[in-house]
């Protein structure tokens, strides 16, 4: 989605917000846009990449110390020029940047074009830089107070950041419903969607909340809310390493995410996991661990690849802890009449900790009274504030918009608390707890070793890469690894794949099998093994190419499949933990070989913060 940069103080601005705008690139755009003081204030924008821009402005004079910037993911109007941000209003005074959707952008702008203002894109953001103008004429007040009265008239998702020609030193930002991070130097204050562009520079960090106004002027912050009343904003020290956002020799961050799981899914699990001693806490569900073993019912909200880390929670919790659970896309259940009852608990789970759906999802629930718990990666989004409890999984900042480590790192949140409900309740044996323990602690060593096999993969993917379609199947636990791993593929290398339950394959894609469909088994010794062999055979039988991804040792699959990759042995329950690695290495090299842009594939956002 829209990334915004915007900075104060006393550097060469232009550099420092093109840098961030790079730095927020993962979040998926398609035009890019700056404001400067430099003589005027001026704007320069384009359609296309930031390079594209960094080219387009090389001969303009940039000096300035202040500066907005933006990236734009296309929601009003189409993806070019004239809707690329910053926008001007009327008098050419003020310019924006916006994240989000106002949604009654047409109604105000009808009636501005009754007053005679013109407008120059299709955006809704035009309209609001527009309309705070309108209003500070009329009421002849400050910018602050037009900001503020103007957010008591729009409905919609916003965070903004707005300069005026007028008031060289003074930059404005607001926030309802879509992120907005101040990064707070000496004399000087940065501006972020998030903390990507300003942890070079300082990891002190506001957060704003939702209805917040923060005004910077002459070096010095105020934050206020929409009623006016003076805020104490809370400076928090965001430990986030450069390295950490940079790719390290990789060529892509995807890879790198790839590789880098041994370490997140090992961060994941310290100080809460110890098979020596029988421990497993997770630190911020302490509280909570007792109220779910009671639960009668949890429903999870999540979106794509989280939503996929929300079934293989589904059979954990019911396998282990013997609760009853649904898993919900938060897109479908915001806006169906779900029966959620006090007492229910609702697992939001969420890589970035601003999908507005979800966000949506929560807030419904819990106005039913829902005990919402939180598994999010990204400190101190919005999504973990909005719940009464939950655990961060520590991934790191996952750059590339595919997720990779993010799924992982719910998964093993997940498997965590489901471990940790059944020994509460009293559903979990002794012996399998210290199995399941011990076992956990071996995951990232497991990872390791499948990662050993890229090499073998890469010669996989070259002999599918013209593919057109591709399916992929298993059953139980490797089900929801089946559909992760046709998203992943889908996604980078737009190749169409289905993922589906291998059984399932029989009432109807079994139709699509010929000699030119590859069919991906997730097919490791579990208690569904006989019958995916039965499944391969039929795939076989109907010449379709077979990958298989067995459990190290497998004598028979290996006779019937045409390429077969290896993982370890492991508890069942476990296994999407690791057989998930050769699906997301075998996308990411189709997905090269056809030439796609692995990290930024088309049309697709990293953080999805409108619905
Ligand atoms: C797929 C992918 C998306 C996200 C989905 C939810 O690789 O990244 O499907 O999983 O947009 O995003 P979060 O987890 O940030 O709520």
């Amino acid at each position: 989605m829209c990334g915004i940069v915007a900075y104060v103080g006393h550097r060469d601005a232009a550099p420092l917000i093109l840098k961030g705008l790079k730095r927020l690139e993962y979040r998926g755009y398609d035009s890019a846009g700056i404001a400067l003081l430099n003589g005027a204030l001026n704007v320069y924008k384009k359609k296309g990449k930031v390079k594209d821009l960094e080219e387009a402005i090389a001969h303009e004079t940039l000096q300035s110390t202040i500066g907005i910037g933006h990236t734009r993911w296309a929601t009003h109007g189409e993806p070019n020029d004239r809707n690329a941000h910053p926008h001007y209003s009327a008098s050419k005074n003020l310019a924006i940047i916006h994240n989000g959707i106002i949604e009654n952008y047409s109604s105000i702008k009808k009636n501005l074009i009754k007053k005679g203002h013109e407008f120059h894109s299709d955006t809704d953001s035009e309209v609001f830089v527009h309309f705070i103008e309108d209003i500070q004429i009329n009421a002849g007040c400050t910018l602050e107070e037009a900001v503020r009265l103007a957010m008591k008239e729009v409905v919609g998702a916003y965070a903004i950041v707005v300069m005026d020609a007028t008031n060289p030193t003074q930059l404005i930002a607001a926030r309802k419903g879509s992120p907005l991070v101040i990064g707070v130097g000496e004399k000087e204050f940065f501006f972020a969607s998030d903390a990507t562009p300003i942890i070079e520079y300082t990891h002190e960090m506001i957060y704003l909340n939702d209805y917040e106004i923060a005004v910077v002027r002459d070096g010095e912050l105020t934050v206020k809310n929409i009623d006016n009343a003076l805020q104490s904003p809370y400076i928090q020290t965001v430990e986030l390493e450069l390295e950490a956002i940079e790719k390290g020799g990789y060529e892509h961050f995807m890879l790198k995410e790839i590789f880098e799981q041994p370490r997140s899914v090992a961060d994941c699990l310290r100080g809460r996991v110890n098979a020596d001693n029988g421990h497993l806490v997770l630190g911020g569900l302490r509280e909570y661990t007792d109220k779910l073993a009671k639960a009668k019912r949890i429903v999870i909200v999540a979106c794509g690849t989280s939503w996929h880390a929300g079934l293989v929670a589904e059979y954990l919790f019911e396998e282990l802890a013997r609760i009853n659970v649904e898993v919900e896309y938060a897109s479908e259940f915001r806006y169906r009449n779900p029966i959620i009852k006090e007492g229910d608990f609702v697992i939001a789970i969420s890589q970035s900790g601003e999908t507005a759906d979800t966000l949506a999802a929560i807030e419904l629930a819990k106005s039913k009274g829902a005990t919402i718990i939180g598994v999010c990666n990204v400190v101190g989004s919005s999504i973990p504030r909005a719940t009464h409890a939950g655990a961060y999984t520590h991934a790191g900042p996952e750059i590339g918009v595919a997720s990779t480590k993010a799924f992982t790192a719910q998964v093993i949140v997940l498997t965590q608390m489901a471990i940790a409900v059944a020994r509460k309740k009293g559903s979990l044996h002794e012996d399998t707890f210290r199995r399941l323990l011990f076992e956990l602690e071996r995951i990232p060593h497991k990872i390791e070793t499948v990662l050993q096999s890229d090499g073998k993969i890469k010669e996989i993917a070259e002999k599918f890469k013209d593919a057109r379609n591709f399916i992929y199947l298993g059953r139980g636990y490797n089900f929801p690894v089946a559909l992760e791993g046709a998203l992943k593929l889908k996604e980078i290398s737009y190749i169409h794949a289905e993922g589906y339950p291998a059984a399932e394959m029989k009432h109807g894609p079994i139709a699509l099998i010929d000699a030119e469909m590859p069919v991906v088994f997730i097919a490791t010794k579990d208690s569904s093994y006989d019958k995916v062999v039965s499944n391969i055979q039929e795939v076989k039988a109907r010449k379709g190419q077979v990958i298989a991804i067995v459990t190290e040792g497998d004598k028979l699959i290996p006779t019937m499949a045409d390429y077969v990759v290896e993982i370890p042995a492991m508890h069942e329950a476990l296994i999407p933990l690791v057989s998930v690695i050769p699906l997301q290495l075998l996308s990411y090299h189709i997905a090269v070989m056809r030439g796609c842009n692995v990290d930024q594939p088309r049309n697709l956002a990293k953080s999805v913060t409108v619905e």
